[in-house]
């Protein structure tokens, strides 16, 4: 047997105010995509903006449904959104934010594993790393790539 260990890097900034000028642009739009959110059940407005590689920005913000499984989340609905109208364009950064009670969140929303599968689909589909930045008032998270928030990817059909 052997103990192994995986270290994750990410950076830790103080606001969205703090981050690079691309990053701070991307955070803010997923901060305006949480005003279009439908999510009369839960109450957790979620924004997801994604900056491809032809320029656009495209966004997303979650969607529930009363029969609670077929609502989604903002991140999906943001990445099949751009796979749908930009096929060929990679997702170069995906930012996340939440409000809650008409406020943004202070604590990040981290987005979940069905999310973060997707992700993985569209980074290797790409080939180009996919940033995350997950944004709240009171810290924001960048990673540099999926593999950071997914450790031990599903790929076995590859
Ligand atoms: N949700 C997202 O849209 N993204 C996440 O990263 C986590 C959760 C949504 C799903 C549901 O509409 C609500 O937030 C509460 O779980």
């Amino acid at each position: 047997m052997t103990l192994k260990e995986i270290n994750i890097r990410y950076k830790e900034y103080g606001s969205i105010g703090e981050l690079p000028e691309d990053d701070r642009k991307l955070a803010l739009e997923a901060v305006k995509a949480t005003e279009n959110s439908y999510s009369p059940y839960s109450g957790f407005h979620v924004g997801a903006a994604l900056r491809l590689s032809n320029g656009k920005t495209v966004c997303g913000s979650n969607q529930e449904n009363i029969a609670y499984p077929s609502g989604l989340c903002a991140e999906r609905t943001a990445m099949f959104h751009a796979s749908h109208s930009y096929p060929d364009a990679a997702i170069e950064a995906i930012a996340i934010a939440a409000s809650q009670n008409g406020k943004i969140c202070e604590e990040p929303a981290s987005p979940c594993g069905a999310c973060r599968q997707v992700m993985a689909e569209y980074q290797t589909r790409s080939g180009h790393d996919m940033r995350i930045i997950l944004a709240g008032t009171g810290k924001v998270l960048v990673f540099e790539k999926v593999d950071d928030i997914l450790p031990f990817i599903f790929d076995s059909l590859k």
